[in-house]
């Protein structure tokens, strides 16, 4: 580990976690704002859908009879609850703190991204009168989530992806078709997930009497991040009780830090939120570093002073990376999911407010905790979780053997196979 990223982490480490006068539910306010971030920023013509949409949802979260729609899929259907893992090997060999893994990989579909999917899908279903669902992915995992719930509802649905994409995630484009999804290429702009939400959003001003758009990070205007957040807080709701119950594989007690990966920062704000009263527990998002700050071909918003600054972008403000005339930077990851210029602006807030705290692992670094997971615990991750497990690398040996770190194993790695092979070679 380079002097710079250790003296990044030893400053994390002392960080104090929370200050106990910010209230955690008071946001978004009704305009959907969190603190400066947030917000609706769309056309004219895009305000009564969401206008509907935040009805519609607000209506659901209290409707007995949609939420024991919703529980008994996410049971039946999703598998849930998603098992809680002790990596016992892995925290051996970095001999520090005990490290948990909450296997989202686990979930139907093979990520998080389902119970966002699934929940939105039931809520068009049910309380709206629109037929048809329109999606950007980057990984392919929300796209191939949106597949899955469409066909499972019977919903007509489009999936806008990147043509970058599409080459560097080849299985998920034929697992979306073979759910009866169109996928569309993209290949304006970096080809990646920004340009697939450009043309989502075009889809979607063009035919929004009859179609729902089917966002998949905490990202995009009011109510967007805050009812993707809710959808995603599943994860956090199990890992909570899990952790403090030994027959559900916990250590009998909360983590001491929860380490998740940021891309939009749907898992990240999912596996957070529960947490967020618990003041002993750091809360770390864990952002692409791609070839390093220095070089700019990254994805860290938050890390790089220069071009991470306050921005709009698609619907929402936030921290975004953006040249000196705001233009928005390209980006790079090794990972498609995390290669976004922008971020959840709940994620801004909470930063801002020292509740959570945001890193960044590098290509190389995240390979290291791919590979790591692989060899030790015989679980292949999504590179975008791996960019998490990179960062343990780091953080558990310098916690001690009692404390504790749960990782949130977004996704599974079976769509990254391509990538990987190309990167470090099949038989290494
Ligand atoms: C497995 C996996 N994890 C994480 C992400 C990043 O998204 P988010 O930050 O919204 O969780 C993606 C995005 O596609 C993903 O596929």
């Amino acid at each position: 580990m380079g002097a710079r990223r250790q003296t990044e982490c030893e400053e994390l480490m002392t960080l104090s976690t929370t200050s106990t006068t910010v209230n955690f539910s008071a946001v978004p306010d009704e305009t959907g704002r969190f603190g400066p971030y947030g917000g609706k920023y769309v056309p004219e013509t895009l305000m009564p859908a969401l206008d509907e949409l935040e009805e519609a949802y607000l209506n659901a979260r209290i409707d007995k009879e949609f939420m024991a729609e919703l529980a008994h899929l996410q049971h039946t259907y999703v598998g849930r609850p998603t098992p809680l893992t002790y990596a016992r090997r892995l925290s051996e060999e970095l001999g520090g703190a005990q490290i948990y893994l909450k296997r989202e990989d686990l979930a139907h579909s093979g990520a998080h991204k389902i119970n966002n999917a699934l929940g939105q899908a039931l809520l068009m279903k049910r309380k709206m009168g629109k037929t048809r669902i329109v999606a950007e992915t980057g990984a392919g995992q929300h796209g191939v989530a949106t597949a899955t719930a469409a066909a499972l509802l019977g919903i007509g649905c489009i999936v806008y992806m990147g043509t970058v994409d599409m080459e560097r995630q080849k299985p998920n484009v034929f697992r979306m078709q073979l759910l009866g999804t169109e996928v569309r290429a993209v290949d304006s702009g970096s080809q990646t997930l920004k340009d697939a939400i450009n043309e989502a959003i075009r889809d979607w001003v063009t035919n929004v009497e009859t179609t729902h758009y089917l966002l998949g990070s905490a990202l995009g205007p009011h109510p967007y991040p805050a009812m993707v957040r809710d959808f995603q807080s599943i994860i956090g709701l199990e890992a909570h009780s899990q952790m403090q119950d030994p027959a559900e594989g916990g250590p009998g007690r909360l983590p001491d830090a929860i380490v998740a990966c940021v891309g939009g920062g749907s898992n990240a704000i999912g596996i957070f939120h529960p947490f967020l009263e618990e003041e002993s527990v750091r809360l770390i998002g864990v952002e692409a570093g791609g070839h390093g700050i220095e070089d700019g071909a990254h994805a860290a918003r938050f890390a790089d002073p220069e071009r991470g600054r306050l921005g709009v972008l698609q619907g929402t403000k936030s921290y975004v990376l953006q040249d000196s005339d705001g233009q928005i930077a390209l980006t790079h990851s090794i990972s498609a999911g995390l290669d976004y210029a922008s971020v959840g602006p709940e994620h801004a807030w909470l930063r801002d407010v020292g509740r959570s705290e945001y890193t960044y692992c590098t290509d190389t670094q995240t390979l290291e905790g791919f590979k790591a997971l692989c060899e030790l615990e015989g679980i292949i991750p999504a590179l975008e979780s791996a960019h998490a497990i990179g960062y343990v690398l780091e953080l558990a040996p310098q916690m001690a053997k009692d404390q504790v770190i749960l990782v949130n194993l977004s996704g599974r790695g079976d769509k990254d196979l391509g990538t990987v092979m190309q990167t470090i070679g099949g038989d290494s």
